[in-house]
């Protein structure tokens, strides 16, 4: 199997994993058509983190501002441009903030997916994959032992992974029903270039940089399988071109650890390539224990080998590579990190990308 296309829509591409899978595809896969990144730019977008593709690529690359939640700004896109395959990021991403105000994640993570599945069917002779980008969380909780694989029963627990379980569903039941073609990935703990701080790893590489305290839920004890964010990139697009339609994939970097020793191994990072703090201190010290998150999932880990062995992808990073040039990324792109510490990114955006009345 091997699918080419001439114009791909990205959805949620100016968040974390879409900028990243952005540069991978317009600068390395070989692709050679188009791409148009449907976002619309809540906090965790950024198109400046493209600025250099959006010049590099000219008329390849294609930002439209535009809401999934909106069925009437999907369907413009769509036809403007006449796209010929989706790849699907665009979700609200982070469990803490699904646990205060579930709201958009049922109106985003479903609904949105809904109607991009139904924009997508209603151009059915035009659109040859529709890949949906899912989580790891889907699967609820292990216990010190086993792994989640394609078998797993689905368990979420928390209001994020209830919803993106509940958009997983619906673009399987397209599958089945209506025959349309899809493809799911489930991924574990992405980490990398570009990604906003309020998720662990570039919470605590910032906040051991100003020798802030590095907040770790609970006992530290909880353990996440991380992958690389560009082995994430190369995953969806060996799955979407490569894949059977109907097929999904689970996606691990094989790099079981616990919180509380990615914190640390953070802070030793941090400590050999930045300056030292001015008490002396090593970055460890910061390290404090504070109230756990409701619900907190135990243990994540994936077996991939279904992916390697069908599709011969594997992760080019581990994490005794990926976390070290992690934190040099976050250290060398001081403007970037200050526009979105600061909260500047907000004023360019409004100043730039006005929203779709
Ligand atoms: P992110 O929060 O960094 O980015 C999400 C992007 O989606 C943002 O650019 C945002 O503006 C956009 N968006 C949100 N609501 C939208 C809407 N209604 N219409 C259009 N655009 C909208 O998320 P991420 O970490 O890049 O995750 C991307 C996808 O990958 C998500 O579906 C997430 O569930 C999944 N995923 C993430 C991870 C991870 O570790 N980050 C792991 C596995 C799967
Ligand atoms: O497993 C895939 C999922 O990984 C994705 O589907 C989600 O979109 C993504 O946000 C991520 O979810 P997590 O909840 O695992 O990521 P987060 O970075 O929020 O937390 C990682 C672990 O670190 C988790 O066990 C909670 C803990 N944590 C997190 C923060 C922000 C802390 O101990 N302290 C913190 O300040």
């Amino acid at each position: 199997m091997s699918r080419s296309f001439n114009t791909l829509l990205v959805t949620g591409g100016c968040g974390f994993i879409g900028v990243n899978f952005i540069r991978y595809v317009l600068k390395q896969s070989g692709y050679t058509g188009r791409i148009v990144n449907l976002d619309s730019l809540t906090y965790a977008g950024y198109p400046g983190s493209l600025d250099d593709v959006a010049t590099e690529m000219g008329d390849r690359y294609v930002f439209e501002r535009a809401d999934i939640r909106e069925p009437i700004q999907i369907a413009e896109v769509l036809d403007r441009h006449g796209v010929d395959a989706i790849c699907h990021f665009a979700a609200e991403s982070h469990v803490d903030r699904s646990i205060v105000a579930p709201d958009d994640f049922v109106q985003t993570n479903i609904v949105g997916t809904y109607n991009l599945l139904q924009a997508a069917r209603d151009r059915r002779e035009r659109i040859q994959i529709l890949h949906h980008v899912s989580t790891d969380e889907v699967f609820g909780s292990l216990g010190e032992t086993g792994y989640f694989t394609e078998d797993t029963p689905y368990s979420p627990r928390s209001p994020y992974s209830a919803s993106k379980a509940a958009s997983d569903h619906l673009v399987r039941a397209f599958h089945e029903t209506y025959g349309f073609p899809v493809t799911i990935s489930n991924c574990s703990n992405n980490y990398g270039p570009y990604q906003f701080p309020e998720k662990l790893v570039p919470l605590m590489i910032l906040n051991a940089l100003e020798g802030k305290p590095l907040p770790v839920y609970g006992d530290g004890r909880n353990v996440r399988d991380w992958l690389h964010v560009r082995d994430h990139a190369t995953a969806v697009w060996t799955i979407m071109t490569r894949a059977e339609t109907g097929a999904t994939y689970c996606v691990g970097g094989r790099s079981e650890l616990r919180n509380l020793d990615v914190v640390k191994r953070i802070c030793r990072l941090v400590d050999e390539q930045a300056p030292a703090l001015p008490s002396g201190q090593p970055r460890e010290s910061l390290i404090t224990f504070v109230k756990d998150r409701p619900g907190h999932d135990h243990r994540y880990a994936i077996d991939c080998s279904r992916l390697e062995a069908e599709l011969g992808w594997h992760p080019e990073e581990s994490a005794d590579t990926g976390f070290g040039k992690t934190v040099a990324w976050y250290l060398s792109n001081f403007e970037w990190v200050e526009a979105v510490r600061t909260g500047a990114y907000r004023t360019w955006i409004e100043r730039n990308y006005a929203a779709r009345g």
